[in-house]
């Protein structure tokens, strides 16, 4: 089998497939608080075509893990449906979701093949969640948390997106309240891909200080770093374990194994990448699986190495964190 090799020698092996630009949450960070449109339907590519990418991904280049993101993807119906479409490829499959839904679907998810799950939730007070997702589901998100730990996925993480002077006076009560779940949290730096274009420095907590917080309350030592964004830590008191993910301090970019399909079926080869390849025209043209696999790989050879945010040479792409994709 051939691999996938990007001009930087990093092979190229993590599909994330965005299966809906819509969301149900209006998180400040990533959307507007009006005036999005949404795709019309026959705009989105359908299971088929999103499972036929994935075959593809996997069949050919060895691709060995695949995530469903969104917007949010819990809103797209009969999800289940994709799930038991991708599960027979037998790679890791997860799923990024704000959690809003699971309570209702979580053990559909598992029973169709759905392994593991990351569930978003960044402030355990009313207030402060309302502020910034513009929804007052926190308890929703919390009963869905624990429907994914009942429905037997495994590991069911949580991300928190931290932005000074909103919600990283809650470090240490997220950080206690993943070891009382047994769930890992992991700490994201807040980066420009918010809707609004209002992201500034200042408003990153750097991961050093993250960890420096939940270590003065409780010791964690490091945990040996593989390809993955997060760097993770284990309580020195061996319950569970913390990750922060530095893409803005300490970008990760030069271990990236990951390219992405938008809802609409453009390729895109980083999270803040300019270019996009149209793969909808080749999926509905009637093309072979040769065709979708070359246009994969031409993209891949365009693959940069990394983003530069906070350089003057840094660009910030024209969509949010909601039409690409978590
Ligand atoms: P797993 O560790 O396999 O669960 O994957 P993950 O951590 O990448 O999954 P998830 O989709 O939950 O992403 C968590 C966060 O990582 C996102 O919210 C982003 O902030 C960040 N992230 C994900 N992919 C990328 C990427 O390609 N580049 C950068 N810079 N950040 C990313
Ligand atoms: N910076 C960092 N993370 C973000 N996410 C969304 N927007 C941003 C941003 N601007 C995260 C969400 C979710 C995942 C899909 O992406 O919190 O965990
Ligand atoms: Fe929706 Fe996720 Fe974006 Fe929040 S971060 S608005 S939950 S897609």
């Amino acid at each position: 089998m051939e691999q996938l090799i990007d001009p930087f020698g990093r092979r190229v092996k993590d599909l994330r497939i965005s299966i809906t630009d819509r969301c149900n949450f209006r998180c400040t960070y990533c959307m507007p608080q009006e005036g999005m449109e949404w795709l019309p339907r026959d705009e989105l590519l359908t299971y088929e075509e999103q499972a036929r990418v994935a075959r593809v991904c996997v069949e050919h280049f060895g691709f060995e893990a695949i995530r469903i993101t969104g917007g949010e993807p819990t809103l797209r119906a009969h999800l289940p449906r994709l799930i038991g479409m991708l599960a027979p490829l037998g790679v890791d499959i997860a799923m990024t979701t704000n959690g809003v839904k699971l309570a209702e679907m979580a053990h559909d998810l598992a029973a169709a093949g759905l392994r593991r799950i990351n569930v978003s939730l960044d402030s355990l007070r009313r207030e402060t969640f309302l502020r910034l997702t513009r929804r007052d589901d926190l308890d929703r998100v919390l009963i869905g948390i624990d429907a994914a730990l009942d429905a037997g996925l495994h590991p069911v993480k949580v991300n928190c997106v931290v932005i000074r002077g909103v919600n990283d006076d809650e470090i240490v009560d997220l950080a206690a309240f993943g070891r009382d779940k047994g769930v890992g949290v992991r700490f994201i730096e807040f980066m420009p891909l918010d809707a609004e274009g209002s992201w500034t420095m200042d408003q990153v907590v750097p991961s050093q200080e993250i960890l420096e917080r939940v270590d003065a309350v409780y010791p964690i030592e490091p945990i040996v770093h593989g390809a993955e964004p997060a760097t993770r830590y284990r309580y020195r008191d061996g319950i569970g374990d913390v990750g922060v993910i530095a893409s803005v301090t300490e970008p990760f970019c030069e271990s990236c194994d990951r390219v992405r399909v938008t809802a609409e079926g453009k390729f895109r080869t980083c999270l803040f990448a300019l270019e996009e390849f149209d793969l909808r025209h080749i999926l509905r043209d009637g093309d072979d699986d040769d065709v979708l696999s070359r246009e994969i790989e031409r993209a891949v050879g365009t693959k940069w190495a990394g983003h530069r945010i906070g350089q003057v040479t840094f660009v910030r792409p024209s969509r949010s964190m909601s039409q690409i994709g978590g």
